[in-house]
């Protein structure tokens, strides 16, 4: 009722608590600048199809150019009956240019524009966090290149399992993230549909779908899940056990009790965050599942699960960046965490080069450990007599075995971690990035 956009065919007040729970001023105001410029193609279009006179629209264009300016300084006064970002925008177009403003509306309806907002808003969001994402792989990149040269355990179910390089590990991570840009990418065709203007193909559909956000809420649960099993790791290798790498102080935070302890907080917040999202995503879903066809109020829940996860991602891309350029990597720490057991399978290829079958030479090499493990000795240390008694095929030539970087070389087909293999991905990545 009173100045209420919908208050015509009302009598009574809305109740303030209603007021309260209806409004989403409070957060959509995000979407300022997407409202206006909708509104500014929609005039057009009215002008065009001969709803609204050119000088009409004329001054309809000032006005919503005089709130843009207001938004844009921050002296944009929110009234409290302004429900959302629409209504207030509109309202202020009223006050500033009179009657011509309750033409605009003409035809569309506040559940085309949140619509059309929410696809610009995320239009851009999208790019924002592309380039957030770019420059997270790029310094991985660097880092991976620079310090090719250093090798560390490569762990399967956290068991130590084959040296690798340190630069292979961190590329593991920057090619899951590069998977999250092209999907984006992806995503952004699908945003890139306006209930008004770039046309989608159904009216029910464009008012009614939000889809496009729930890609987007699960695109941001993927890509936190790759950083938190990143973060994951890198808190175990910062950890005074491992001493793998060690947390600038910029990125960790102290013990308000225990002097000596400096923890992983930019990590284990990295890896909180995707828990958070996820439930952003969940949550959306439910709200959808069920929901009958087009506008429903259910769906301005959509807004702030799309903001949250927006601002949740940009804020850990940017800290991971920043945890990635900074760490400090303990070469001597890594390397010596090496053991000759990490080699039992290049004990075993040993065989496989004699002529055994890989099964066989994999139990020999099994037999092998075993014996190590009862003498209470490094596989290693093992004499030609000790390993003759697993397969005569052994001789002194098995010394050759125990280097672990002629074991990290042999892996130089396309994703290994020989060398070449590491600048081969460097550089599939320096070419992939410079095409973003
Ligand atoms: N604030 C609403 C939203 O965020 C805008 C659409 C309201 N439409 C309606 N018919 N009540 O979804």
């Amino acid at each position: 009722k009173g100045n209420k956009l919908w208050g015509g065919r009302f009598v009574g007040n809305t109740d303030p608590i209603m007021e309260k729970f209806n409004s989403s001023i409070s957060y959509d105001q995000r979407m300022w600048e997407a409202d206006i410029k909708g509104s500014k193609a929609y005039v057009k279009a009215l002008q065009k199809a001969g709803l609204v006179t050119q000088n009409e629209m004329e001054q309809i264009l000032t006005g919503l150019d005089k709130v843009f300016d207001e938004w844009s300084k921050g002296e944009f006064k929110i009234k409290p009956g302004d429900e959302d970002v629409h209504t207030a925008n509109e309202r202020r177009l009223k006050e500033l240019i009179g009657d011509p403003a309750g033409k605009l509306h003409t035809g569309r309806s506040r559940n085309d524009q949140v619509a059309t907002d929410m696809r610009l808003w995320l239009r851009d969001a999208i790019t924002t966090l592309k380039e957030l994402a770019l420059q997270l792989i790029n310094t991985m990149v660097e880092r991976a290149a620079a310090e090719i040269g250093i090798l560390c355990p490569g762990y399967t179910h956290m068991q130590r399992a084959q040296p690798i390089r340190w630069s292979h590990w961190i590329l593991s991570h920057a090619v899951a993230i590069s998977r999250d840009v092209e999907r984006l990418e992806d995503i952004r065709k699908r945003v890139n549909v306006m209930p008004l203007g770039r046309i989608s193909i159904n009216s029910m559909d464009a008012t009614g779908q939000r889809d496009f956000v729930a890609e987007f809420l699960f695109w941001g649960s993927m890509c936190l899940t790759h950083l938190s099993k990143m973060a994951e790791d890198l808190i175990l290798y910062s950890t005074k056990e491992f001493s793998f790498i060690t947390l600038t102080d910029a990125y960790s935070t102290g013990s308000s009790l225990m002097p000596q302890k400096k923890n992983a907080d930019s990590l284990e917040l990295i890896r909180s965050k995707a828990g958070r999202v996820f439930g952003r995503c969940a949550g959306f879903l439910m709200t959808l599942k069920g929901l009958p066809s087009t506008y429903n109020k259910d769906l301005q829940e959509d807004k702030e699960a799309m903001f949250d996860t927006y601002d949740t991602v940009c804020a850990v891309l940017q800290v991971a960046t920043g945890v990635i350029s900074t760490l400090k990597v303990n070469q001597v720490t890594m390397e010596s965490a090496l053991s000759p057991d990490m080699l039992a399978t290049d004990l075993a290829y040993h065989l496989v080069r004699k002529g055994m079958p890989f099964r066989e030479a994999h139990s020999c090499a099994g037999k092998a450990v075993y014996i190590a493990e009862t003498k209470n000795i490094s596989l290693s240390k093992l004499t030609v007599e000790d390993l003759q008694t697993v397969s005569p095929l052994f001789d002194k030539d098995v010394l050759s075995v125990w280097d672990y970087m002629k074991s990290v070389e042999q892996y130089s087909a396309p994703g290994g971690t020989a060398r070449s293999s590491i600048t081969a991905q460097i550089e599939h990545f320096r070419t992939w990035l410079q095409a973003q």
